[in-house]
């Protein structure tokens, strides 16, 4: 949850691709399904290491699903995009947020493997979002200081911990 210090510092890269990290990806995919995200950092499940999952429609509808483990933004653009935006560990309504609606992340898979992953629409700010999780970076950060306040003064109670 917002104000938890793993959630606002920058975490480690992934360094082992061993059976703990595969572990660790299917540790939260069963807590992003359970809490209906899109998208999940491991930020959100208490551990700093670079690496999140997403289950997330892109702009043509199509269901987008993997992992992505020491990513980086390596491209954004397209037409800004002015939608809506939530987080997990932000429980309450979302927020409109401009995001540009095509991005491109690179990073590795949990066997070390280069990949690149490239969204548009929804998608895209997902992966916006997850890859600045990992930089200790959540969406309110970039709202103006006013709504961020009331934000988090509106957040509502969630079971987070259920699971
Ligand atoms: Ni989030």
């Amino acid at each position: 949850m917002v104000g938890d210090p793993v959630l606002h510092t920058s975490c480690r890269p992934v360094t082992e691709f061993d059976d703990a990290l595969a572990q660790l990806i299917e540790d939260m995919f069963a807590s992003m399904y359970v809490a209906e995200g899109v998208g999940l950092a491991a930020t959100q499940i208490g551990v700093d290491l670079a690496v999140f999952v997403y289950d997330c429609p892109d702009a043509s509808g199509e269901r987008q699903i993997g992992h992505v483990v020491n990513p980086v933004v390596a491209f954004t653009g397209g037409p800004a995009d002015a939608g809506e935006e939530g987080c997990l560990s932000v429980p309450g309504p979302y927020h409109e947020l401009e995001r540009p609606s095509e991005v491109t992340v690179r990073g590795v898979d949990k066997d070390g493997t280069e990949q690149e992953v490239s969204g548009t629409g929804f998608f895209a700010r997902c992966l916006l979002h997850e890859t600045e999780h990992l930089s200790g970076i959540l969406f309110i950060d970039h709202l103006p200081r006013n709504r961020r306040r009331r934000v988090l003064r509106d957040m509502e109670p969630y079971d987070w911990n259920a699971v």
